[in-house]
């Protein structure tokens, strides 16, 4: 049997471990983390669930970042109602994340700059879709998409870089031995921890 893992019995190991994951899952594409579901809620009070890409995971600062088009449901969402959640479950590490917090649009700053001049130009064109993200069409392909041009900024005007900063963290490590749950919450600069049953 495998050896229990080094933060199975210590709080602050086990949300070391969490932010490691994500920050892993920013630059491994195979990583579950890189592509978590993100909830968010409509103005009918709704959750609403779709995958992302994490795009940035600052375990100091609290915060995940991730890209999406301003005129897509999940910006208006989040426009409204700043309340998000992100879920990952992986399987190999046996490690179930879950962070809700709040979420911020940048679309006309300096996070949203420096996130479009890192974005590569495949993932760019796609905020030149037309019509916007979400309208009814009348066959599967009336949408067009700009050609790839690595100069051109065709969908700027439409990309959002999207912060979550969060305010609490729940942890599920999975172990015949004996599960393990922790849920952090964010108390001044430093979050606070404690074991849950699972
Ligand atoms: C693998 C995968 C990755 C995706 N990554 C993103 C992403 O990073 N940002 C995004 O806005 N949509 C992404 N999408 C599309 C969303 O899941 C969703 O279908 C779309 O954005 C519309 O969502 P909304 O109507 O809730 O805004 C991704 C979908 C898949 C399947």
């Amino acid at each position: 049997m495998d050896a229990l893992p080094s933060f199975y019995d210590y709080l602050d190991g086990f949300r070391a471990e969490g932010w490691r994951r994500l920050t892993e899952g920013v630059g491994h594409g195979h990583s579950p983390c890189h592509m978590p579901s993100l909830a968010t809620v409509d103005a009918a009070g709704r959750p609403r669930l779709r995958t992302v890409v994490l795009r940035a995971a600052e375990a100091g600062a609290g915060t995940l970042r991730f890209h999406c088009d301003r005129r897509s449901d999940k910006a208006r969402e989040i426009a409204e109602n700043g309340l998000a959640a992100l879920h990952v479950y992986d399987r190999q590490a046996k490690l179930q994340i879950r962070v809700e917090g709040w979420a911020r649009l940048h679309h006309d700053d300096a996070v949203a700059d420096a996130a479009w001049a890192a974005a590569r130009t495949m993932s760019r064109v796609c905020y030149g879709v037309e019509p916007a993200p979400g309208t009814a069409l009348a066959a599967g392909d009336a949408y067009t998409m700009p050609e790839e041009d690595p100069e051109a900024r065709i969908g700027r005007e439409n990309f959002c870089a999207v912060v979550l900063n969060a305010e609490r963290i729940d942890l599920l490590y999975l172990d015949r031995r004996g599960h393990r749950r922790a849920v952090f919450c964010r108390e001044g600069e430093g979050w606070m921890g404690t074991w849950v049953a699972p």
